[in-house]
């Protein structure tokens, strides 16, 4: 079980942010995208999530296109993002923020909270901060519900979105150790994280991959020492 994100390119605004981009993200890993700022990283995250179009190309998820199905039936087909600004809602609990996504698609309640215990598992540290505020959180604290709430929905993928940006070590280290923890609570959930600076990755991750103008590519001397030709797009 896969996703295969096949020769996909994504245009905004009359310019070709994403080209050519050609990967499999397997079930069981936990992958890294490492890209500078404005490389596109985002815009992959958004355009497997169905937040943006695909310009062409395809998302086989066990072979079935879902390229051009809206964000809801992603959500439904267990696709989780935890977005570079995690929206907390301040008015909700953090046990509301989590189970909120769940609602809006009427999983049932004896299931939310099921996912609930199966995603305490792996973050324990949650544990004495559900019933707190979503406006009493701290930045890292913001980032840990957000992973959380992505974990909610998110049963076959979770998309985090440079998770150790801004996050202080010791904050850091416990983000780490949680996605570590996954692997073991979730052993066949496919986790992406982009990250613009590597080296806070904490070695999380299985398999790196590296994106640069758009272009996503297994091995990095490539990309840097043949950068894809700028008009590729338009002979695409
Ligand atoms: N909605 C948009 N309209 C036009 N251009 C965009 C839009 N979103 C992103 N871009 C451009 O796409 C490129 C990649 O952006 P992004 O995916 O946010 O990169 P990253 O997350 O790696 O910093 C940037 O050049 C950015 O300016
Ligand atoms: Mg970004």
């Amino acid at each position: 079980m896969s996703l295969h994100i096949k020769s996909v390119r994504v245009d905004l605004a009359g310019n070709t942010v994403l080209r050519n981009v050609d990967i499999i993200l397997p079930e069981g890993e936990t992958v890294a995208v490492v890209g500078r700022n404005g490389a596109g990283k985002t815009t992959l995250l958004r355009s497997i999530m169905g937040l943006v179009k695909l310009t062409s190309g395809q998302l086989l998820l066990d072979g079935r296109d879902i390229g051009t199905e809206p964000v809801y039936l992603r959500a439904a087909a267990g696709f989780g993002y935890a977005p570079e600004d995690r929206v907390i809602f301040p008015t909700l609990s953090v046990v509301q923020n989590m189970a909120l996504p769940c609602e809006v698609q009427h999983v049932s309640k004896r299931e939310i909270a099921q996912r609930i215990e199966t995603v305490l598992a792996a973050m324990p540290q949650l544990k004495p901060m559900l019933p707190r505020s979503g406006a009493a959180l701290s930045g890292g604290q913001g980032k840990m519900v957000a992973l959380a709430r992505a974990l909610m929905v998110g049963t076959r993928f979770v998309l985090l979105d440079e998770p150790f940006q801004g996050l202080a070590p010791v904050v850091a280290r416990q983000y780490g150790d949680s996605l570590r923890a996954l692997r073991q609570s979730h052993p066949h959930l496919c986790v992406v994280i982009t990250e613009s600076n590597a080296s806070l990755l904490e070695e999380v991750q299985s398999s790196t991959l590296y994106i640069e103008r758009g272009y996503v590519t297994a091995d990095r001397l490539d990309v840097l020492h043949n950068p894809p030709p700028m008009d590729m797009a338009l002979t695409a």
